[in-house]
């Protein structure tokens, strides 16, 4: 077994730091926030994540699992120190590298042993190159220091099932002993494994999350087309998901994806092509269509009510960009609560976890049930499919609202059921009558 350190407790660094110890190895998780170390030495996650703080519990009780906001002490008898820091969207849409580059001066005046650094973070084509670089410049041991790549695919709200059960696990290295040294490190895991150098790692990682996002600009466009046409997408994206060259996952049509990864990764890549004057007008169109995807919801909306929604009471459910996560990073309902503001309409927002947007509006009221957010609203808006919105009693709810209008935004819920309570529910791409 092996002593990791791992830099960076955001989703991935400390996922993949709990999973590790869960798995025997010894690991430190380091993190330059104090509060955020002592809640985890006292086994609180400070992200919500299913399945994570048991682990984290229990790998803390058997002294496989600690953290510390000291490099030192966390490298002193590590044999693998991973970075996992963010690598956010800066303004012209290339990622930020400023944590990743903190991260490998931090490693280069702190080891003391022959370590191999492997990157986790997201990051653009030939950073590996420039960690490497940074370390040996910076490097005050007399040691060696190899660096691998090893990109992370986990879904937020599935994070722990996903580092268990991934469908792969890419290594890219330049050295043979290093790269097995990271694949040793991961074996208990039996996830297949991938080898390759460092660029195609990365690469691997970028052009995976735009491939999705493609695939999801594509459906959400060819709902929109059925909706015109009086065709149901959920029906087209089961029968074209039924060929196995283009599978049915990630053809949920809706408003679009959000979240850390994909709008960042998406607008990475596409900063890469422009910058190397290479064509890849096809993940910058997937962006332009997600943008205006989520305004269509608005449009569509507005449209219900004759185009002024000025004054009128709008019942938000769900704000996380997506279920099973508190997270509201690029979350769609972010622009269509704005946008319905904008307009003059009153919100209400209920989230089975985020209780708070922050910034946005002052005006938005928060409720604590879904049956509360509904009372007296002019219109239902849900926008994120939490389980706890499909499994509601929608025939005992109908008696809240003013108006039983419902716009299902994620195409979640069953028309011919809920209509059957009353409801008029409108869905992403399907149209009940033809022009
Ligand atoms: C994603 C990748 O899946 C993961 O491999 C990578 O490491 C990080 O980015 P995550 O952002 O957690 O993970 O969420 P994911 O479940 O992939 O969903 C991303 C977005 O796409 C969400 O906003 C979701 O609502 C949307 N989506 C997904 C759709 O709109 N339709 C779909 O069919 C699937």
């Amino acid at each position: 077994m092996t002593n990791v350190a791992v830099i960076g407790t955001g989703y991935v660094g400390l996922v993949t730091g709990v999973v590790l110890s869960e798995i025997g190895h010894t690991v430190t998780c380091i993190d330059i926030d104090e509060k955020k170390v002592e809640m985890m030495k006292q086994g609180k996650s400070p992200i919500y994540e299913p399945g994570l703080d048991e682990l984290l519990v229990k790998n803390i009780s058997k002294n496989r699992l600690y953290f510390t906001t000291n490099h030192k002490e966390a490298f002193a008898n590590s044999e693998i120190v991973l970075i996992a820091v963010g690598t956010p969207q800066s303004e012209s849409g290339a990622a930020d590298l400023q944590y990743i580059k903190q991260a490998a001066k931090d490693i280069a005046h702190n080891v003391t042993n022959d370590t191999v650094v492997v990157v986790k973070s997201t990051v653009p084509i030939g950073t590996n190159d420039l960690v490497e670089n940074i370390i040996q410049e910076n490097l005050v041991a007399n040691v060696k220091v190899d660096v691998v790549s090893n990109p992370e695919f986990l879904r937020e709200g599935h994070a722990i099932h996903d580092t268990f059960h991934g469908d792969r696990i890419a290594i890219g290295a330049e050295s043979k002993e290093a790269g097995d040294k990271v694949e040793e490190l991961f074996a208990p895991l039996n996830v297949p494994i991938v080898r390759t150098n460092r660029r195609s790692a990365e690469m691997i990682k970028y052009a995976a999350n735009a491939f999705l996002a493609v695939k999801i600009s594509y459906i959400n466009q060819i709902a929109n087309l059925c909706e015109q046409l009086g065709a149901d997408v959920d029906a087209v994206a089961d029968g074209i998901g039924m060929d196995h060259r283009i599978g049915r996952a990630f053809l949920n049509a809706g408003l679009g994806y959000g979240g850390s990864c994909f709008p960042k990764d998406t607008e990475a890549l596409a900063y890469l092509a422009r910058e190397n004057e290479v064509d890849l007008s096809i993940v910058e169109a997937a962006i332009l269509a997600n943008h205006r995807q989520s305004e269509m919801f608005t449009k569509k909306i507005i449209d219900k009510f004759q185009g002024n929604i000025e004054g009128k009471t709008l019942a938000i459910l769900g704000v996380a960009f997506k279920p099973n996560t508190d997270d509201i990073r690029e979350a769609p309902s972010l622009k269509i609560i704005s946008s319905l503001l904008k307009q003059g309409a009153k919100v209400k927002v209920f989230d089975p976890v985020v209780k708070d947007l922050g910034y946005i509006n002052p005006s938005i009221e928060y409720c604590d049930s879904v049956s509360d957010c509904i009372t007296d609203v002019d219109a239902t808006l849900l926008v994120t499919e939490w389980q706890e919105f499909i499994d509601c009693d929608w025939e005992a709810l109908i008696k809240y609202p003013k108006v039983p209008l419902l716009l299902d935004g994620r195409n979640a819920l069953s028309i011919e059921r809920l209509s059957i309570f009353g409801w008029d529910i409108d869905r992403i791409g399907i149209v009940p009558k033809l022009k």
